[in-house]
């Protein structure tokens, strides 16, 4: 069998290889060298080896462990770029000389061999979604953009807008995960913070996408991809703790306990049941399984908004409802009764409708307040208006999130429970505005109480 697989995997290789030069063929410059399965590079590309094997020996090792490099896929495959392009640059090798490289790869040069993947991730929230929840002004009102530069960039205590300082903590926080818009200075280089950043990063030449985020630099591993700690390094915390989640239900005890011997590393939709026990966050939202074919597109499989204000069925941009619920089903059948499928998909349902009941009598009492004056200017001031973000974007989503992914802590502790407390204190806080037609003089919370 092991054998069997072996030589389908060396077939598809040389097949990918023959295709991938076809397909790079529509840019001339750019096109790999021809790529043979044994070792061979142009006089170019090997003296990129070479050299940085000296100086960035890191890099080569890494690479060295990877698909890609076992293919022949080289530093210059993906670092060299037009002599015109907004990035290119020189680095110290190659000064002088005709070749002009960058340290920024977006997913457009991953494009030329995986055309595919990247159309998928392209409709996906990881690309210009995730991007423009912190870049928009006009999102939300500019709310966000106001959350990172007046408030934790303390623009309220003077800091100058689009100073070092006012941007330290969107620079160091938000577009980590989300990604930035890059800006590069007069020689190419990338400046300002702006790189490296996360998944949804815009590039000076204005593609979209870094791919590094699941499978990372540079081994480009689709084992790492698979394992649950490639979501993690943004999937977590108070607002979002999807990887918390996971390790407490049962999908999580046995990742713990049986992961190690998992086979990760089965060609792309071959790897099934079997291979694992129970599903990772790849075999829920991207793998391939069963009939379902990988998708880098994350909304593909899903039913309901769980991260905004209201949960709403998934529909335009976000999606689709009805075949996003039903690809999801598709996933658990594989080793779950279609019985124990539908019990647990219609707690969900249930958890989001119990969820916006709260929502809903939290927007009511709010447009009350505001009708009669009772809202403070600054959100951040405002005890009513601080509970109701709390309500939504921590206790809300946990409560959602760990109901949707089967972890019973954040569902109810860390979820319902606090989303309960929370409206008790804004009802509080509504009737003593409402009765006293006033607003009370200090807010009566503390930042850090609810989260
Ligand atoms: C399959 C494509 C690919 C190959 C092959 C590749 N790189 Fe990269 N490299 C990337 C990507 C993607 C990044 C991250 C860029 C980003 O975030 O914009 C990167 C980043 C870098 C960086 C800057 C980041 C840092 O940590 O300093 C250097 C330097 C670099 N690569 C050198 C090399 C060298 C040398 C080779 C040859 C051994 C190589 N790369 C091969 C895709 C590739
Ligand atoms: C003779 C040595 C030498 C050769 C040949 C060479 N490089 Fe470099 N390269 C360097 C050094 C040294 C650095 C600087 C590392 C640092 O920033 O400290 C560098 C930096 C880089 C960077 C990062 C640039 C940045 O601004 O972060 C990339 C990407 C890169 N090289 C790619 C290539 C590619 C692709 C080739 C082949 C086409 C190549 N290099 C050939 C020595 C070389
Ligand atoms: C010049 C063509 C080329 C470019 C450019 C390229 N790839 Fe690849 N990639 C390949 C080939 C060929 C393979 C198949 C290697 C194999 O299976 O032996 C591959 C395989 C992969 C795999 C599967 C690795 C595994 O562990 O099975 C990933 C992930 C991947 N590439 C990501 C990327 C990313 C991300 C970029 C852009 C930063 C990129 N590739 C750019 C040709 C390319
Ligand atoms: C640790 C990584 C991380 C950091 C840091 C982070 N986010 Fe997020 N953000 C996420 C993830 C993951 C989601 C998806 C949440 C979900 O599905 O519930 C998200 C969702 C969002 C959304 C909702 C999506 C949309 O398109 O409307 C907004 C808005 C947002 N974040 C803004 C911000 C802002 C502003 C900051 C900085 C003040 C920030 N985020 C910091 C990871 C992060
Ligand atoms: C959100 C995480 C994530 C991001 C971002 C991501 N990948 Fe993947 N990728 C995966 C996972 C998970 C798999 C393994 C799917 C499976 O089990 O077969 C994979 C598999 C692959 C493969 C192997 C072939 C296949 O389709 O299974 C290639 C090639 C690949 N990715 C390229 C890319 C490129 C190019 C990008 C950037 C556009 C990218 N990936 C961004 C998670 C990611
Ligand atoms: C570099 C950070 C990062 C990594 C790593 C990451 N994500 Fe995300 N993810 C985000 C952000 C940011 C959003 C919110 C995008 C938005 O709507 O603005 C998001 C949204 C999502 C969504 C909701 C999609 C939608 O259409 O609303 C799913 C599902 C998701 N991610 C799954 C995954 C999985 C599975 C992995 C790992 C295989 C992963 N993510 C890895 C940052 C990341
Ligand atoms: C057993 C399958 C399963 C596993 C494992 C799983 N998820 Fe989910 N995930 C779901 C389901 C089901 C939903 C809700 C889908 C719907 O709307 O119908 C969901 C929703 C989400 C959302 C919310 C999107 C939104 O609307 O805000 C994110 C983000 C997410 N998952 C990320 C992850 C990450 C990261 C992991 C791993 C740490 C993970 N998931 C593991 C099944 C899974
Ligand atoms: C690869 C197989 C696999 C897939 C796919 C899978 N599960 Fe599971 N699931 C398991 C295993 C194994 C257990 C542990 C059973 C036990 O506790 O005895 C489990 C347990 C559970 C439990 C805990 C309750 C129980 O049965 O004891 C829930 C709830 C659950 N799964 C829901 C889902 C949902 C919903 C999906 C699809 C979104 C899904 N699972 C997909 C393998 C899977």
């Amino acid at each position: 069998m092991e054998k069997f697989y072996g030589k389908v995997g060396l077939i598809s290789a040389v097949l990918l290889l023959i295709w991938t030069g076809l397909v790079c063929a529509e840019t001339p410059n750019l096109a790999p060298r021809k790529i043979e399965i044994k070792r061979g590079y142009t006089a170019e590309a090997a003296k990129c080896i070479e050299c940085h094997a000296e100086k960035t020996p890191g890099i080569i090792e890494d690479w060295k462990l990877g698909k890609m490099g076992h293919s022949g896929v080289s530093c210059y495959d993906c670092h060299v770029v037009e002599k015109d392009s907004p990035m290119a640059g020189q680095c110290s090798g190659l000064k002088g000389g005709k070749l002009f490289i960058s340290p920024m790869v977006s997913s457009k040069t991953c494009e030329r061999c995986h055309p595919t993947e990247v159309a998928e991730f392209q409709k996906s929230a990881h690309a210009d979604l995730a991007r423009k929840a912190i870049y928009d002004e006009t999102k939300a009102g500019g709310k966000l953009v106001a959350l990172q530069l007046v408030h934790e960039g303390a623009g309220f205590l003077g800091t100058e807008k689009g100073s070092a300082i006012n941007e330290a903590s969107r620079k160091s926080g938000c577009i980590v995960c989300h990604g930035s818009e890059v800006e590069v200075g007069p020689d190419s280089k990338p400046i300002n913070s702006t790189w490296p950043a996360g998944v949804g990063t815009k590039y000076p030449d204005g593609s979209v996408g870094t791919c590094t985020v699941c499978h990372t630099r540079h081994q480009f591993s689709v084992a790492e991809a698979r394992k649950p700690e490639a979501c993690a390094s943004c999937h977590l915390g108070p607002d979002h703790p999807d990887i918390e989640i996971y390790l407490e239900s049962k999908h999580g005890q046995r990742y713990l306990t049986e992961g190690e011997e998992w086979e990760w590393d089965s060609a792309p939709g071959a790897w099934q049941p079997g291979d694992y026990n129970a599903p990772t966050c790849a075999v829920c939202h991207m793998s391939g399984i069963g009939e379902l074919e990988t998708t880098h597109n994350v909304n593909e499989r899903l039913k309901w908004d769980l991260m905004h204000k209201r949960s709403e069925l998934r529909s335009g941009i976000h999606g689709d409802a009805a075949k996003g619920d039903k690809r999801m089903r598709a996933v658990c059948i594989n080793c779950h009764s279609t019985s124990h499928t539908d019990n647990v998909r219609a707690m969900l349902d249930n958890s989001v409708a119990l969820y916006n009941t709260y929502w809903d009598g939290a927007v009511k009492m709010k447009k009350e307040l505001a009708d009669k004056g009772l809202l403070k200017k600054d959100a951040w001031r405002d005890g009513f208006q601080e509970l109701m973000y709390y309500l939504w974007h921590h206790c809300g989503r946990r409560a959602r999130q760990g109901s949707a992914m089967n972890g019973p802590d954040y569902a109810h502790w860390h979820g319902f429970f606090q989303v309960f407390q929370v409206y008790k204190d804004m009802q509080d806080i509504y009737e003593y505005r409402i009765k006293n037609n006033k607003i009370e003089e200090l807010s009566t919370v503390m930042s850090t109480g609810p989260i």
